[in-house]
């Protein structure tokens, strides 16, 4: 069964930003994609990069270390297609972000 714990303020993150986030021992990416919230897990598959300090580009978020790109909304991996991360169910209430896992 899924839980839902708040993971930031929604204020805390404009369009177009993103951050790490920590909770139960698990970081997340979180990203905000033109006020929609999107949330998955932090640890690049190429070599554990932390992808909520990557660069959003075209609604794509890049790896700070190597540039692999992924897609937020999906957790689909464009560099490369093999090595997608999960995507979390998001949902915002009481003015924060909550992460399903
Ligand atoms: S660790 Fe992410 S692209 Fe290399």
């Amino acid at each position: 069964m899924s839980t839902y714990p708040p993971v930031a303020n929604v204020d805390s993150l404009p369009p177009g930003t993103g951050r790490t986030v920590e909770v139960h021992g698990r970081r997340f990416a979180l990203w905000n994609i033109d006020g929609e919230f999107h949330a998955i897990d932090d640890d690049c598959p190429h070599r554990g990069g932390p992808l909520g300090a990557g660069v959003l580009q075209d609604g794509h978020v890049h790896c700070p270390l190597h540039g692999w790109a992924f897609d937020p909304k999906t957790g689909a991996c464009l560099s490369n297609p093999a090595r997608p991360v999960h995507c979390h169910p998001v949902k915002i209430e009481a003015g924060q972000v909550w992460i399903a896992f």
